[in-house]
Parts: structure tokens; sequence; C-alpha cells
């Protein structure tokens, strides 16, 4: 039996923790994310219009938009305050749109040709919110790529990870480690997920700590 899930708040309001947020090293596990969108997507023509599902501090779009400069990118997420830090860190020559969106809600008039989200579902009460979003604000081509955490088995390895993964960190970024730990779905959970939410995607998983869903819409 795996520990059971631990819902914690959806958005990122606080200005403290979306400090700590931002000033954290995610080198490894953000560097990770995109050789691994590389890797199973392959290269997804030169342009496009990609969006970022929970872009918070927006360090999954700057690192998009410098490795795939013809692509358009929309980061949208419901949290203002993290939207602001974004728009701090991002260039003014930037190919990023920052957007507040808090989801779910209804698709733009252009539909993306990739959709890619980094540690947003495990905040959502309704994971099915970030599928049906996926599945409705997409084009015929679209391809897919999610990463998040993986629920471990049991406290014990929770808090084993945050002191392998976030000992010099400050409190507060501990303390959502361990609860977005906690908060996160098993990759059994998400397979159902994506069969309920009629999606042809493959989950994976990938560390110690996170799972890929990747694949094409069509
Ligand atoms: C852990 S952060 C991940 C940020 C970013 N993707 C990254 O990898 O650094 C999760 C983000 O999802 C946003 N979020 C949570 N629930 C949301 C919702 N229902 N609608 C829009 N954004 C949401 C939060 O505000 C937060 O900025």
């Amino acid at each position: 039996m795996s520990m059971k899930r631990t819902p914690e708040p959806e958005l990122m309001l606080d200005d403290a923790q979306v400090r700590a947020y931002a000033d954290a090293d995610f080198e490894e596990p953000h560097s990770h994310f995109m050789a691994l969108l590389a890797d199973r997507l392959g290269t997804s023509g030169p342009t496009g219009w990609a969006l970022d599902l929970g872009c918070g501090a927006g360090d999954i779009s700057r690192r998009f938009a410098a490795a795939y400069p013809g692509w358009r990118i929309d980061g949208v997420d419901g949290s203002a305050t993290m939207l602001a830090v974004a728009r701090d860190l991002t260039p003014a020559d930037t190919s990023i749109r920052y957007r507040e969106t808090l989801l779910p809600a209804p698709a733009p008039e252009r539909r993306y040709d990739l959709i890619f989200s980094n540690s947003l579902l495990h905040h959502l009460a309704d994971p099915g919110v970030l599928w049906a979003t996926i599945r409705d604000w997409s084009n015929d081509r679209c391809r897919i790529f999610v990463m998040d955490l993986l629920r471990p088995a049991d406290r014990k390895t929770a808090h084993a990870l945050v002191e392998q993964y976030a000992a010099g960190e400050p409190d507060v970024l501990r303390h959502d480690f361990l609860h977005s730990l906690l908060a996160a779905y098993t990759d059994a959970e998400i397979r159902a997920q994506v069969r309920t939410a009629r999606l042809p995607l493959r989950v994976e998983i990938v560390s110690d700590r996170h799972v890929v869903a990747w694949g094409d819409v069509g």
C-alpha cells in the first residue's frame, strides 16, 4: 500500500515562499527536464507556439526560449506574485508572454503546438484539470511533456529526499519540498488520469523523485 496523498494549496502566493522558490537552485532538475523533453520529443520543428502550464517564476520557459529561439512561448500561472518575479527575471527582448490564468479556464483562440509543464500537477486538487487543459488547448499536431514529483512510499523516504536534495536550502523551501512530495501523485495514479482523459501519453519514472508523461495528443 502506498502512502495516502496529502494535498497542498494550489497557488503559490506568499512573497517569502515565491522568493525562496525563485532563488532556489533548480539547475539539476530543470536541466534534466530540458534534456528529457529533447530526448522524448526530438526536434518539434523550427518554430511554433509553446505553452508552459504553471510556469511559476519562468525558469523552464526561459530555458526553452534559449534552446529553441524560433518558438513563441506563453507562460501561464494563477499566481500574480510568481508572474511578477518571472517578468523581472526575463529579458525585455523575450519570446515569452506571461499570462495570469487560474486553471481550469476556457481554451484560448490559438491552440498550441507544444505543451509542457513542470511541477504543476501535484498542486492540483483535481488532477483532471491539467489533462483537460492539455486536451482542450492543444492543436492536432501538439506534443506534450509533463514532469512532476513522484509521491514516495512513506514519510520517512520523503524526509530523506528533503535531506538529500534540499539540505542547505531555507526552511520555507524545505517545507514546500516536503509537502510537495506528500501531495504528488504516483505513476499508477498518473497512468489512470491520462487514461481517463483519453490522452495517449506514456508515463515513466525518470529519477528517485520525478515522473514524466509525454507523447502526441493526436
Ligand atoms: C511548483 S511551482 C512550478 C513552477 C515552474 N513550472 C517551475 O518548474 O519552476 C507550481 C506553480 O503552479 C501554479 N499553480 C498551481 N495551481 C494552479 C492553477 N489551478 N492554475 C494556475 N496555476 C497554478 C502555482 O502558482 C505555482 O507557480
